[in-house]
């Protein structure tokens, strides 16, 4: 269609029919159009990482075709870049695929928050850190949506498990909800408004969430300010009567007529309000009248598949974290003799998961042909297999035996190890965390006959790497690092780029050491957050506990210095219109120096903690970081600037976020656990005056700064006499602090409960 869309005059005349059967999908990739009034369709397609632009075959699993496309890699390893400028390149070049391709939506990007170690979807997930998913998560959004395609948040919300996902309901405290799982969906809709969010399949707190006035309307909508369309996942929609109502706009996939038949019975039964059902049509129609030329393959934009190829080899490569390197292993300086390349996943590469995610590559590069061609002449590579992946036929004993004897010959030996595809995918979790025994076997007996082994790792979501680490010089996470994944593992291993990755989640010891551990993936369709915010970092550090490697960690070919922390509060602007509220921003300089030979990269980390708060805060928390490039020598200054919000915590009783006046300790670093610079600052602001009602204990009045005053006057007038010295004896107010006042107040002669406190409170608001 060329006219443009007036959705108002549309609305108007629509039938009841056309308007319900614009709530859903046609097929399995499109909106559906209404011919008679020149409405046309537009198409979505999947995924986070590249595009997945199924053209002839209604299948979103992973299992056909689709249109060759950049794949590029997956969302655990470009979180693990910490850059949001490069995630800014890849959004803009996915972007310009999917214009290219007449796609109008790109199902992305996936922000939720890596729970457990075991959910199998967790490479399509950026971090267990709600501030790292937030900000990567907007980068990717305005990349994408810069070239006039929109996206999908999803899955929209606590989407954290793979098990039972249509049904389960995480079951979740609201605290935890807004710190956690919540906070980097509104960072991401109130920073970048993506053009859909997509509703995930899972139930919260009991209510699915496709179908959730609380969550879709009153969060979405009125607390961010969401102005987009709302979408449910593939087949999430239970009831479209309920969904319509609680806000969700179009049910993806067709479900052949049979949703739009229900909401025009709900219609005329009048369990349906017409106005709900104009509200999402309304967004529907919005969404393809933005659409506009993005909704047709553009003969001007074409894109250049070896450009793409090339920003997908440098954002592999800023993705890897070199975790371990002893005796300086890497980057290998062979000038000459033998490099052993060990490994099928170095011949046959696992860059990408399973799922609707599943790219088709433009070409696919693999690590042994990269370092065949990136050594120096006078080395010599040789190559085996080592292990099968995902072969049942394949006899370890010997594929072992001959990687031994080829690692005995050389003089530098790198060892491929990884997940194996069936471990990790959309649809099943992990079971555990482990490679697979015949791996870890291969590299015991490799290390066996030679001294320093180079290890480089691909999965998708952290393994365990405690039991065999001490046989290996050197260890290179490299992810699943998309198309060319294995020319950015030549780059890293031969020093042509200097890895500067930082882990996006932390990898524990051992499985039972994290904290979802005894909570997942819980049981008869119910899921127990029972770790509440202690999530990833968080956990780990509330009790104190050793980890493999902690959140944030990474080497470098080089070092850095970090020196000079300055934190200044800077006061709250003059134009505040409700009053003093605390401070409007923290600001935290830090000076960065690369000591080192090398140039290189170093991600400076800001963590924030409250010691003093009233309320179980963790320890500290990622509040901001600044991804820094220094020539050898060099020195720059880091600046982070942290918000109010970024002190803040949710406060259930309240119902909003609270800043509570006072210290807080700015701790700033390598890593969570590389902290190498601490600052306390007093943070001024009015006392902290959470709501009082009719069950507020004691305690709680005495704490309300207008509430002290008012109970304890209330207690002077007592009728039997003053009564106020009750509250001079701590060890007494320790005991009574915890009634009611309600109860107290009749325990004290001093009226009938309910009455009393309500004047009190009367008092307190007036
Ligand atoms: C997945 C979504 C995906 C959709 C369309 C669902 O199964 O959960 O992430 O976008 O299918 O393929």
């Amino acid at each position: 269609m060329t006219e443009p869309i007036d959705v108002d005059a549309l609305l108007g005349e629509l039938t009841a029919e056309e308007k319900a059967s614009l709530a859903s999908g046609q097929g399995f990739w499109w909106t559906r159009a209404v011919p008679r009034l020149g409405i046309p369709s537009i198409m979505v397609s999947d995924g986070p990482h590249g595009l997945r632009k199924q053209d002839r075959r209604n299948d979103h699993l992973g299992l056909g075709d689709s249109t060759p496309a950049t794949c590029f890699p997956t969302a655990s390893a470009l979180a693990s870049s910490w850059d949001a400028e490069l995630l800014r390149a890849v959004g803009d070049a996915i972007g310009e695929e999917a214009r290219a391709q007449g796609v109008s939506v790109v199902l992305g990007p996936g922000i939720n928050i890596k729970r457990s170690p075991l959910c199998g979807r967790n490479f399509e997930y950026l971090s267990e850190d709600p501030h790292l998913s937030g900000v990567l998560g907007v980068a990717l959004v305005e990349g994408i949506q810069g070239r006039g395609v929109g996206t999908s948040l999803k899955h929209f919300a606590v989407n954290n498990q793979e098990a039972d996902r249509l049904r389960v309901s995480a079951d979740v405290e609201e605290r935890p909800l807004r710190e956690v799982y919540l906070a980097a969906f509104e960072h991401v809709v109130r920073t970048a408004q993506p053009w859909t969010v997509m509703c995930s399949y899972n139930r919260i707190n009991g209510v699915y969430a496709s179908q959730d006035p609380w969550l879709l309307t009153e969060v979405l909508r009125h607390e961010w300010g969401f102005e987009g369309l709302v979408v449910s996942d593939w087949g999430a929609v239970d009831d479209p009567v309920a969904a319509v109502a609680a806000g969700l706009d179009l049910e993806m996939p067709s479900t052949g007529g049979a949703s739009a038949a229900r909401l025009v019975a709900a219609m005329a039964a009048g369990e349906l309000d017409p106005a709900a059902l104009d509200a999402a049509v309304g967004r529907v129609l919005g969404l393809v009248a933005r659409a506009g030329a993005a909704g047709h393959p553009d003969a001007d934009v074409t894109f250049d598949v070896d450009a793409h190829h090339a920003l997908a080899r440098r954002a592999a490569a800023d993705c890897a974290v070199l975790l371990r390197n002893e005796r300086g292993a890497l980057p290998l300086h062979l000038a000459a003799g033998r490099l052993a390349v060990i490994g099928e996943l170095a011949r046959t590469p696992r860059f990408q998961g399973a799922g609707s995610s599943k790219v088709n590559p433009t070409r696919v590069d693999d690590a042994l042909t990269a370092l065949r061609e990136g050594v120096p002449r006078e080395v010599e590579v040789d190559f085996a297999p080592g292990y099968g992946v995902d072969d049942p036929r394949a006899d370890h004993g010997s594929l072992r035996e001959e990687a031994v004897a080829v690692a005995r010959a050389a003089d530098a030996v790198v060892v491929f190890l990884g997940l194996p595809p069936s471990y990790e995918s959309e649809g099943y979790d992990r079971d555990h965390i482990d490679l697979p025994p015949e791996q870890v076997e291969l590299l015991a007996a490799v290390a066996d006959v030679t001294a320093d082994v180079v290890v480089v790792l691909a999965n998708g979501s952290v393994v365990a790497v405690d039991a065999w680490i001490d046989r290996t010089a050197a260890v290179l996470e490299a992810w699943l690092g998309g198309q060319a994944g294995g020319g950015a593992v030549a780059d890293v291993l031969l020093g042509a780029v200097n890895p500067s990755g930082r882990l996006a989640e932390t990898m524990p010891r051992r499985l039972a050491d994290t904290p979802a551990h005894l909570n997942f993936p819980g049981e008869d369709r119910h899921v127990r957050y029972g770790e509440g915010l202690f999530v990833g970092y968080r956990h780990h550090d509330a009790v104190g506990r050793e980890v493999s490697f902690p959140f944030g960690h990474g080497l470098s070919y080089t070092t850095f210095e970090h020196a000079d922390l300055d934190v200044r509060v800077l006061p709250a602007g003059a134009d505040r219109d409700a009053g003093w509220r605390g401070p409007d921003r923290l600001e935290v300089s830090v000076a960065v120096t690369n000591t080192g030979a090398v140039a290189g990269q170093e991600v400076v980390q800001v963590y924030v903690g409250d010691p003093e708060a009233s309320v179980t805060r963790p320890v500290r928390e990622l509040k901001g970081f600044a991804k820094v490039r220094l020539e050898p020598g060099e020195t720059a200054t880091a600046t982070v600037v942290l918000a109010e919000r970024d002190l803040s915590y949710w406060s259930t009783r309240a119902g909003g976020w609270v800043f509570e006046p006072g210290e807080f300790e700015v701790a700033v670093g390598a890593s969570s656990r590389d902290l190498r610079q601490r600052a306390v600052v007093h943070v001024d602001g009015p006392p902290l005056a959470l709501p009082l009602d009719r069950e507020s204990t004691l305690a709680e009045w005495l704490e309300h700064p207008v509430g002290h005053e008012v109970v304890l006057a209330a207690l002077r007038r007592a009728p039997g006499g003053d009564l106020s010295g009750l509250v001079d004896d701590p060890e007494r107010l320790r005991m009574l602090g915890s009634f009611p006042l309600k109860r107290l107040v009749g325990m004290l002669g001093m009226g009938e409960g309910a009455p009393v406190v309500d004047g009190l409170l009367a008092e307190v608001v007036g």
